[in-house]
């Protein structure tokens, strides 16, 4: 066995940025799952897993990953998930079902510190467009882009507001279980024209009586959907929006689009 600890000092261990937020992840992102689902449905047709793998990006607690393996039959899974605590929640997940266990890769670590495969028969990214600057978006797009087949696809959201604003403090009812209720609540300010900084409290309340009150920062990007396209245009994908959803379809625009086949 080797780890990069023999070749050198181990770095310090980076700080978890997931590590309060998968406390309870699966109730908080609960309200958000029938529209991520709903996505992937009207994706799915473009999903070609006879030519590679498809990208889970960003996998959390592996939601995604559980209906890509059970609704594209022989597909297999290359999830990426940097976040130790987050990755727990997948691998219980994946623990789960050992006939999973052929058809899924947990890779511990970021978009850019992953070996990806030459080809990959489509990819999703939940959540997680956020998470990248400028640079690396643009980065991300391309390598989607040298991978993806013709006429496959990407599945991607972009985060609300379009523009950053302050959002107002909401709460919302996560889930009621047994004797005990689960609460969020979202506040956002902006930082810069892309930038936010949010606040998160996930709260488990006994009636009014507070259990646990976990609270997290974060800053994210909130890139407008132009800008998205143009980035993405710049590396001959195409983007479509679903609906009038915040869900957005990545595609190789082939031939006519003079960049790729
Ligand atoms: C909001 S969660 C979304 C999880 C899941 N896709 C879902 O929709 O439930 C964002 C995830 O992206 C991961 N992430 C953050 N930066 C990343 C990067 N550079 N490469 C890959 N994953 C990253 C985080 O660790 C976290 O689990």
């Amino acid at each position: 066995v080797t780890h990069d600890a023999e070749q050198g000092d181990p770095a310090p261990p980076a700080r978890d940025q997931y590590a309060t937020t998968a406390g309870a992840y699966d109730l908080f992102a609960g309200p958000y799952r029938a529209g991520q689902l709903a996505a992937l449905d009207e994706v799915r047709a473009r999903f070609r897993p006879e030519v590679g793998p498809l990208l889970d990006v960003g996998a959390g607690s592996g939601a995604i990953c559980e209906w890509l393996l059970t609704q594209v039959a022989d597909a297999e899974v290359l999830a990426l998930e940097p976040s130790h605590a987050m990755r727990s929640l997948l691998l219980a997940r994946v623990a789960a079902h050992p006939e999973w266990f052929e058809r899924i890769t947990v890779w511990p670590d970021d978009f850019f510190s992953t070996p990806l495969p030459p080809r990959i028969g489509g990819a999703i990214l939940l959540g997680v467009i956020g998470h990248f600057d400028a640079g690396e978006r643009a980065a991300v797009l391309a390598e989607l882009a040298a991978r993806l087949p013709e006429g496959g696809a990407a599945l991607i959201d972009l985060q609300d507001p379009e523009t950053p604003r302050r959002v107002e403090p909401f709460e919302f009812l996560a889930a009621t279980i047994g004797r005990l209720t689960y609460k969020g609540i979202s506040e956002g300010w902006p930082v810069d024209d892309e930038r936010m900084r949010w606040r998160m409290s996930y709260l488990t309340l006994d009636g009014e009586r507070i259990l646990v009150e976990d609270t997290v920062e974060s800053v994210h990007h909130h890139p407008s959907p132009q800008t998205v396209a143009d980035d993405a245009a710049q590396v001959g994908l195409a983007i479509e929006r679903l609906g009038g959803t915040s869900f957005w379809r990545l595609t190789p625009k082939g031939r006519e689009g003079g960049r790729r086949s």
